[in-house]
This record gives C-alpha cells, sequence and structure tokens, in this order.
C-alpha cells in the first residue's frame, strides 16, 4: 500500500455504457484507500464519459491514434500518479509498454467463465449469444490480470449462475452484470489492499 493518508489511484478504461465503471466510481466515493482518479475511453460518444463527470471524476478520450504516442499515454497516467488500471468494458488491446509499465495491475472482467468465450471480438452481447447456442448450463464472470493477449491472463475469481433453457442473451446479460457490479470491486479493492 502507499504512505498512510496517500490514497491508491485508479484509472478506469471503458468503451460502452459504463456500468461497470460507474459501480467503481460508487464504491470507492469516500473510500479511506482507494479512488477512482481518471476514466479513459476510445469512443467519444461513450457513455461512460457522462457518468465520470456525473462523479466529478476526470475523463479523456484516447482514440486508436493517441495511444500511438506511448510517451504522452504515460504522461497522462503519471500526471494522475495512477497505480493501477481497471478495464470496464473496454475494447482494445492493452499494448505491451502499458502492461510493463504496470506489472499486474490492470485488471479485467469477461461476462462468461475463461477461458471459454474468450478472445478477439467476444465482448458483451457476442458472449451471452454464444453461451446460449452452446447448451452451456452455466455462465458467470471472471476476473483477471490482463497480458497481451485478450482474455488470458491469469484468473484472480470466478462466479457461476445458471443458464436457464429459456434465457435470451439480453436475460443473460442482465443477471451477469449483476454478479459483476457485485464482485468486481471488491476483488479489486482486496487485491490492492493485499499487496505491498
Ligand atoms: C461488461 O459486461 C464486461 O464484462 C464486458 O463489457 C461489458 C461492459 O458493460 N466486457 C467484455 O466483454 C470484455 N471482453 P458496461 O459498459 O455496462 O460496464
Amino acid at each position: 500500500m502507499k504512505n498512510p493518508g496517500q490514497k491508491y489511484r485508479l484509472a478506469i478504461l471503458a468503451s460502452g455504457g459504463g456500468s461497470n465503471a460507474a459501480n467503481f466510481m460508487d464504491y470507492f466515493y469516500d473510500h479511506p484507500k482507494i479512488m477512482v482518479s481518471l476514466v479513459v475511453s476510445n469512443n467519444a460518444s461513450a457513455g461512460v464519459l457522462e457518468k465520470a463527470s456525473a462523479y466529478g471524476v476526470d475523463s479523456r478520450v484516447l482514440a486508436a491514434p493517441a495511444w500511438e504516442d506511448k510517451h504522452a499515454v504515460l504522461a497522462l497516467f503519471d500526471s494522475y500518479g495512477i497505480d493501477a488500471i481497471v478495464l470496464a468494458g473496454y475494447m482494445r488491446l492493452i499494448p505491451g509498454w502499458l502492461i510493463h509499465k504496470y506489472p499486474n495491475k490492470i485488471f479485467n472482467i469477461h461476462p462468461a467463465l475463461l477461458p471459454g468465450f474468450g478472445g478477439k471480438g467476444m465482448y458483451g452481447i457476442f458472449v451471452h449469444r454464444a453461451v446460449i447456442q452452446s447448451g452451456a448450463k452455466r455462465t458467470g464472470i471472471t476476473i483477471h490480470l490482463v497480458n497481451e493477449r485478450y482474455d488470458e491472463g491469469p484468473i484472480l475469481f470466478q462466479e457461476s449462475i445458471p443458464v436457464y433453457p429459456d434465457d435470451t442473451p439480453e436475460r443473460l446479460a442482465r443477471r451477469v452484470q449483476r454478479l459483476e457490479h457485485k464482485y468486481y470491486p471488491i476483488v479489486v479493492e482486496e487485491e490492492v489492499c493485499s499487496r505491498k
């Protein structure tokens, strides 16, 4: 952990509506040890940007070309004193140089039980459609550390729920998101607080 009085600072990377990001901003609002300092999106029209503003958290749009300037991106994270990064529905691959700068400090959540139903193109509703089409009896969430391949870093936490015979992808998505909101901030909090 950091010195007493100094909070551990998270950046959240998100591409879409940002319900998980909002849940983090809520959970860590007034938290004694951890705060959300910055929200970054690759998408200028992502709903997550409005959510950041509602919570008074700074946000930036970094579209694909901006990520080519490694020094500028790292300087942005440094300027906010970012200690760890949380991916919350972020659809782009994280570059190796960011993983090296934040070793074992970049977290992701995936809306299925990895290693099943992961990889490039497997996000959001596509995951739930694939789960239903496969006939799987259970699905769930996976929280894992990020490496240079989609959805392949070491798994920290999984929780599962049944898939019902009459489930639609949308219904499954809602139930899985409830799990995400319940567990993702807690797992990140435990990881961060248990490390020196
Ligand atoms: C979440 O369900 C997250 O698990 C998923 O995107 C959604 C974002 O929702 N991530 C992936 O599929 C990553 N492969 P949100 O914008 O409401 O937080």
